[in-house]
């Protein structure tokens, strides 16, 4: 497995393998990786021919320094994952070799920008479509994976896509669980024992609208999911959401075909997402 520090070693890499017509997949990820994001790498071997992986912490994203300043780095432990895994290169820049200078990047992203996560999260997806495009100009991948984890940001790269017109398939990958359902995020290793147990609450109000749907109506299906959050100590609930899984509006109808639970909660200090789709 190749390290890359700069875009133009890892480009130097890239071309020949290009020129010999080979399919290349790019997982972007901060690092911290769990199997989650293994995941992704699997599923790009099976549509592509090499595969890389980015890490790297990307300043512009983070609304709260703290977090920046908190996020896990155990950069040995993700490189023994990768090569485990069969990675082909990883791309590790630092912050001065993605922003030599500082920019003002703003595109349209769409009314769903400002939606959910966006609400919370003021420029959030700014930051997260600007380092993307980044990564994608770097290694100018044939596809790109992201994980349904984190719905709203594939939508996002998805629009950011089609604001620049670029000719690269996006492949949603579905969540990965611990056994007791909780997803997996590079963040659950800041939840003490007791945060661990509570945060158990995203995947049971979540499934509860799953297994209930036909039963109730969508202000009900969300007063009961919302429900789950009270009385649970250090829990704080953000949003429970039934929304339309293009727009991120709110559901108007259970006869709309593209539906998706989305919660949003503080489980002590951490701050935790999880979605499922309804159909
Ligand atoms: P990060 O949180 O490291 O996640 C990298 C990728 O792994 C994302 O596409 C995310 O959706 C996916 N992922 C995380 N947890 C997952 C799980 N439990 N199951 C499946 N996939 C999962 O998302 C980011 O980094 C950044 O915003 C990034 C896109 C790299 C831009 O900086």
């Amino acid at each position: 497995m190749e390290i890359f520090k700069t875009k133009a070693t890892l480009k130097a890499f890239l071309e020949p393998l290009k020129a010999s017509g080979l399919k290349i997949a790019l997982v972007p990820t901060m690092g911290a990786l769990h199997n989650g994001h293994i995941s992704l790498i699997k599923l790009a071997q099976q549509n592509a021919d090499i595969i890389i992986c980015s890490i790297f912490v990307n300043p512009t994203q983070f609304t709260d320094p703290k977090d920046l300043e908190k996020y896990p780095r155990p950069i040995e432990h993700d490189l023994s994952m990768l090569q485990q895994a069969g990675c082909n290169g990883v791309f590790m820049p630092d912050v001065k070799e993605m922003y030599p200078e500082k920019e003002d990047w703003h595109i349209d992203l769409g009314k769903a920008e400002f939606l959910l996560e966006g609400e919370f999260r003021k420029g959030h997806y700014q930051g997260v479509t600007q380092i993307v495009h980044k990564l994608f100009d770097a290694v100018k991948p044939d596809v790109a994976m992201f994980g349904q984890k984190d719905f709203q940001q594939v939508l996002m790269i998805k629009n950011m896509l089609k604001h620049f017109d670029l000719p690269i398939t996006i492949i949603t990958c579905p969540i990965i669980r611990e056994d007791d359902g909780l997803a997996m995020s590079s963040r659950n290793i800041h939840l003490s024992g007791e945060d661990r147990r509570h945060a158990l609450v995203l995947n049971q109000s979540l499934k509860f609208v799953i297994d209930h749907f036909d039963q109730y109506s969508i202000p009900e299906l969300e007063e009961k999911g919302k429900s789950f959050y009270e009385n649970i100590p250090g829990v704080e609930l953000d949003y429970f959401t039934i929304a339309n899984g293009e727009s991120l509006e709110p559901a108007k109808s259970k006869t709309e075909n593209n539906l998706v639970a989305l919660v949003a909660a503080k489980v002590g200090s951490t701050r935790l997402i999880d979605n499922m789709i309804i159909k």
